[in-house]
């Protein structure tokens, strides 16, 4: 590659360009010149004419004018488009209705979704709605022939993180253009104490990471963050440039290797950066000389099956917002008094039970939570379970329990067991400090329930929860007894074939070993470690949900599964304890530190 090709030094009048290229030309130009339906995917994220400033482009034409010329290049990229092809249109308010009808009415284009693009980072306005979307407009030539695989961009969900910016407005901030809304939760009043719609931010305003079931690649409303400054993956040349995953999300569902994707507008090359490392073939046009010579450049450092930069799920990157706890501004006496009528609404709720449990068991916890919201106590179920926790950690919650109908260790599955252990490691990864402020966050909880469920399917969300409750117990009881020296070293080894697992397999207790290999030649990384009394039927139960396992990594790869039996069983909690701390696999939480261990 030798820099952009000025698009008057080649002949490409309708023939196929040399691919692979950044072509400096004006695209409605170029376009005009290229063959007729050979093009798979266009991707045009053109000026949006609001003023922005780009090098050489002027940003602000009248509104005819860029309406005609909008006309000119959606035209031209029309007839480009192969009959199985798509054209995906990034626009902002201002044109997205217009953009809309031309490709539709005027050029008969087909539009199958209408994808808004909500992102954070975006340019804060003071007196109205701060500008927190886009629109991206994905139509097709023919919707019976188009290529869409839904399939491949199913990625697990989850969410968000706690910024803890002292710096930020205490009032909040101007609500942006996308609003979000906490799913209902029955018995909450929407108004705070003072009749405030929403006046605690963080309760009624969302961000996209407080919302458990919102924002999956499948629905047409997409969370990513914009390309703030201080990412790595910003170029810091164009005003607004695409996100990698974003782009990514589009281009493996509309499709194939080697297909061939066009960005009309290239910037400063994200569409084509990842239209490379997702092994299609690619070309594209920009007027600007500087932009078209760094998108070469930029194009030209990544290869294909390079990794896309940015979180793979934008929802998982940081942890949820942390509650506003209205009883920072209450008086010691105040507060002390809203403590008491708290604990008097667990007395209320928890049937004998403790507080763990209270906290584990959905029932019990709506009891809890309709008793507050009743006694309309300010503040949200959070903080009320933040609160007991506080109380007891400071033995001031002396309510007497008794242990009725106690769940042990031994009553729960081993299937439960690593399921709760890799959900609980998600959370604490996100950012949530601890399994207490999991369980006392409503929100939080489901989505524990959620990752525990796609790994051990088929339970009620009270077992997953206790039986995190448990493994924390038993983790701190093995930090303090189990001394790594006092543990030998065991072999481990390969799984029989799948078939043959149950058979192979002893049914006796040991552990076992996930491991991943990327590539052939890589070494493999210790994903997690496990213990199972029956290591026959655990691992094959673990052997039915292990792709939804490995979609739970930092990394894509197949997971391997290794087992050391002749155990004893008093033996396997500790070596379980050995390889967790040791090694450190990624979805183990043995070996982690919770900072909140009180129970
Ligand atoms: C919104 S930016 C594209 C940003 C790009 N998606 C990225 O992520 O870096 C629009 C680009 O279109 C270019 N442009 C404007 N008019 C053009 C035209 N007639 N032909 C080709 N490119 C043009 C501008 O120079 C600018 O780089």
């Amino acid at each position: 590659m030798g820099g952009p090709v000025q698009v008057s030094d080649v002949n490409v009048s309708h023939v196929c360009p040399e691919l692979n290229r950044v072509y400096c030309a004006d695209c409605v130009a170029f376009m005009s010149r290229l063959p007729k339906e050979f093009i798979d995917l266009i991707i045009a994220d053109p000026p949006y004419n609001i003023g922005y400033t780009y090098d050489i482009y002027q940003d602000n034409r009248p509104d005819e004018e860029y309406l005609s010329w909008t006309e000119a290049w959606l035209n031209a990229a029309a007839s480009l488009l192969k009959p199985t092809g798509a054209l995906w249109v990034a626009i902002g308010d201002e044109y997205a209705a217009e953009v809309k009808w031309l490709a539709t009415r005027k050029l008969g284009l087909h539009l199958r979704s209408w994808v808004v693009w909500y992102y954070t980072f975006g340019v804060l306005c003071g007196n109205k709605f701060s500008r927190s979307h886009t629109h991206l407009l994905y139509f097709v030539k023919d919707p019976k022939m188009c290529k869409f695989y839904a399939d491949r961009i199913r990625v697990p969900s989850a969410r968000r993180l706690v910024y803890n910016d002292r710096r930020t407005n205490p009032v909040g901030r101007t609500a942006e253009n996308t609003w979000i809304f906490r799913p209902h939760v029955e018995n909450e009043s929407s108004l705070d104490l003072d009749g405030r719609l929403g006046f605690q931010e963080n309760v009624w305003f969302l961000r996209p990471q407080d919302v458990p079931q919102g924002f999956r690649p499948l629905h047409d409303t997409w969370y990513f963050p914009r390309v703030a400054g201080t990412f790595k993956e910003r170029a810091h040349l164009v005003p607004c440039q695409l996100p990698e995953r974003l782009l990514g999300r589009i281009i493996v569902a509309c499709s194939d290797p080697e297909d061939l994707v066009f960005d009309p507008f290239v910037g400063s090359g994200s569409t084509l950066v990842v239209a490379k490392k997702l092994g299609r073939r690619w070309f594209g046009c920009e007027i600007s000389p500087n932009y078209a010579n760094f998108a070469e450049q930029r194009i030209r450092l990544c290869k294909p099956g390079d990794p896309l930069e940015g979180p793979e799920d934008p929802l998982t990157s940081s942890p949820p917002t942390p509650m506003y706890f209205p009883g920072v501004c209450l008086s010691q006496e105040e507060r002390e008094e809203l403590e008491e009528k708290i604990v008097a609404c667990f007395r209320e709720a928890h049937q004998g039970y403790s507080l763990d449990r209270l906290l584990a068991d959905p029932v019990l916890q709506a009891q809890f939570i309709d008793a507050c919201s009743r006694h309309r106590l300010p503040g949200g179920p959070r903080d009320w379970n933040l609160t007991l926790l506080k109380l007891r950690k400071n033995k001031r919650l002396t309510v007497r329990t008794t242990s009725k109908g106690r769940i042990s260790w031994d009553d729960l599955d081993d299937s439960i067991l690593y399921a709760a252990e890799i959900a609980l490691r998600k959370l604490l990864d996100q950012g949530y400090p601890s399994l207490d402020y999991v369980l006392a966050d409503p929100i939080a909880a489901l989505r524990f329930d959620e990752y525990a469920r796609r790994i051990a399917t088929g339970y009620e969300s009270f077992y997953y929860r206790w039986a995190a409750l448990m493994l924390r117990k038993k983790a701190k009881r093995l930090r303090r007894r189990c001394s790594m020296r006092n543990i030998d070293h065991r072999e481990f080894r390969m799984l029989p074939l799948e078939a043959d697992i149950k058979k192979n397999l002893p049914s006796a207790p040991g552990i076992f070993y996930l491991w991943q290999r990327l590539g052939k030649n890589d070494s493999p990384f210790s994903v997690y470690v496990g213990q199972a009394r029956n290591l026959a039927t655990t691992i094959a139960k673990l052997m039915e949900t292990k792709e939804r396992i490995a979609a739970l990594c930092r990394r894509p790869g197949d997971l391997d599964i290794r087992y050391c039996s002749g155990l004893k069983s008093v033996e396997i909690g500790a070596l379980q304890y050995y390889y967790a701390s040791k090694d450190k696999p990624e979805l183990n939480y043995l070996g982690v530190k919770d900072t909140e261990e009180s129970g």
